[in-house]
């Protein structure tokens, strides 16, 4: 085996998904724990803004702060290199985590078991569908008192459409937890709270008729747990590694992040199951990891919004071949050499230079205004990558200019803004009109701040009654024509150039698709690929 195809098996890219508050922070940090990335826990901070409400630009500058120290972070587990890929906990930044799912390989699903399927878990899986990703699950902090465990699987398979195959089977909750099943090892492993500890209490069981089972977890319990297991194996057979792979199963494991509980066990199932570095998609041709070229793409990029460090780190991830620092690489959509002095890589909370990054990596490029989100790096090669969609903004305002004298400088930085992914910006094509779009009203604050502070433009939001945004295409140019016509009150240019249908209601959009049945309203911007 080559290096390079020895460094691409050993890595596993992956992000965890979670509503806010289901335990996505301290899972990361129990996962970092027993990788021995960290020592103590307490370590990784929340990245989240905990006052919803209340917006002050310290707190989104903390968030911003906290978030970029944590946006990868790598360990090593058994050999394996682990990149776990940070999405900010607020909803506010849903738009940012919807990006993030396009740069990793799987994603573990963290449900709290006493709320179960919540709004923004059921949002995020609708991209992991888009993109088959495969997923794990864990049905977190069954120490407290969760629903039955098998509603929870029901509620899985009918709010998120994918399969379940639990692995392992909690026995009781609560302050009655017991522990769980393993069911493919056949072994308990019996709870004990230590926030801690990070071993596990493992017990072989041979036979679950055994009446040792009883001098563990009690009579009631024993007795529950046999008629759990035979249900479940009726119910649910063997397990399919291909179609976990596929994104069409998701294995659910149960425990408790904050007692270590059920952590190792997730870990090592992880790394068994979870994929490698995957090929990718460009508008040419499927680009594979194990390439000797390198190639990535940018699918995040931070600013810093300190004024006295206006740098950007753009995020790359390494698709095929091996990017190396200080060497020229080609920038596809500017069509010119960059080389990177100080590229970084992120080991848990160290941020550091890297020499060397391989497909499935992360690298932290510095920038000063170069890159866009979707931006392709190669080493010649005329490719770009797709599948990085915008998707319907929920809240619309209209951008109101407050100084024209400073009119060149707001669309300098509406412009930068919109490219590093902070919101949509439309332009209506009747009184050219600018129209922002964001999935949460802290995105308003964090524009109308930063084109104060960076480029000195002073702006102001006038609410607008959209419900949502379609891209829209007809393949016939007359009935295009016709349609731009008659709904021009309607019609905007999104940030590269594409038609968007502005819907001020479910009952407008119903009455633009009777009336041009031949134009197609697209729910996100990869309109042309059918799947991103
Ligand atoms: P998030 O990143 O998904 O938003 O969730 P986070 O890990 O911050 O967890 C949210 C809250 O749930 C935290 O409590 C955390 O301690 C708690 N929690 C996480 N896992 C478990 C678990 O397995 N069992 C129980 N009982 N609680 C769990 P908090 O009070 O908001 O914060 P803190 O003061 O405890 O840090």
């Amino acid at each position: 085996m080559s290096q390079l195809q020895q460094e691409i098996t050993r890595r596993q890219t992956f992000a965890i998904i979670a509503h806010p508050d289901a335990g996505k922070t301290t899972l990361t940090e129990k996962l970092l724990l027993f990788g021995g990335a960290i020592h103590t826990a307490g370590a990784v901070k929340s990245n989240k803004i905990k006052k919803s409400t209340v917006s002050d630009f310290m707190e989104i500058e903390k968030q911003r702060g906290i978030s970029v120290a944590t946006s990868v972070m790598a360990f090593e587990y058994k050999g394996k290199k682990i990149n776990i890929l940070d999405t900010p906990g607020h909803k506010d930044f849903a738009e940012d985590t919807y990006r993030t799912l396009t740069a990793v390989d799987s994603v573990i699903m963290v449900l709290d078991g006493a709320n179960g399927v919540e709004s923004q878990t059921e949002k995020l899986m609708e991209v992991c569908r888009m993109r088959d990703t495969p997923v794990l699950t864990f049905i977190n902090k069954f120490d407290r008192e969760s629903k039955d465990p098998f509603d929870l699987l029901d509620e899985i398979e009918q709010k998120l459409g994918i399969q379940v195959h639990p692995l392992t089977f909690p026995i009781n909750m609560g302050d009655r937890f017991k522990g769980v099943y393993n069911l493919y090892k056949k072994s308990l492993n019996l709870f004990s709270p230590s926030k801690t500890e990070v071993s596990e209490g493992l017990v072989q069981i041979q036979h679950l008729q055994d009446g040792v089972l009883e001098s563990y977890i009690g009579e009631e319990d024993a007795e529950q747990l046999r008629k759990d297991v035979e249900l479940i194996e009726s119910v649910y057979g063997d397990f399919d590694l291909s179609a976990y792979l596929a994104g069409k199963v998701t294995p659910v494991f149960f425990g408790s992040a904050v007692y270590n509980f059920g952590v190792q066990e997730l870990l090592d199932n992880f790394i068994a199951f979870a994929p490698n570095p995957k090929p990718r998609q460009s508008n040419l041709r499927e680009v594979k990891p194990e390439e000797e070229k390198f190639t990535g793409f940018i699918f995040k990029i931070h600013a810093n919004l300190d004024p006295n460090h206006r740098d950007r780190i753009a995020f790359c991830r390494v698709v095929s071949g091996t990017f190396e620092r200080n060497t020229f690489y080609h920038h596809v959509r500017l069509a010119k050499k960059f080389k990177f002095a100080n590229p970084t890589s992120f080991m848990a909370q160290e941020k550091s230079v890297i020499e060397q990054a391989y497909a499935g990596d992360v690298v932290g490029l510095y920038d000063s205004g170069n890159f866009k989100i979707g931006d392709t790096l190669t080493e010649g090669e005329n490719i770009l990558f797709t599948g990085i969609p915008n998707f319907s903004p929920e809240i619309f305002r209209e951008l109101v200019n407050k100084d024209p004298m400073k009119t060149k400088q707001l669309e300098k930085g509406i412009g930068q803004l919109s490219q590093e992914g902070v919101a949509q910006v439309f332009t209506q094509i009747l009184g050219n009109r600018k129209i922002v779009g964001t999935v949460g009203e802290l995105q308003f604050e964090v524009i109308q701040y930063r084109l104060a502070q960076e480029y000195g433009a002073k702006v102001e939001f006038v609410a607008k009654n959209f419900y949502k945004a379609f891209w829209v295409t007809c393949d016939e140019q007359a009935i295009f024509d016709d349609f731009m016509r008659r709904k021009a009150n309607s019609l905007a240019k999104d940030k590269d150039e594409n038609w968007v249908f502005l819907a001020e209601s479910q009952w407008m959009l119903q009455m633009a698709k009777q009336d041009f049945p031949d134009v197609v309203f697209h729910e996100h911007s990869d309109f042309k690929l059918v799947h991103v």
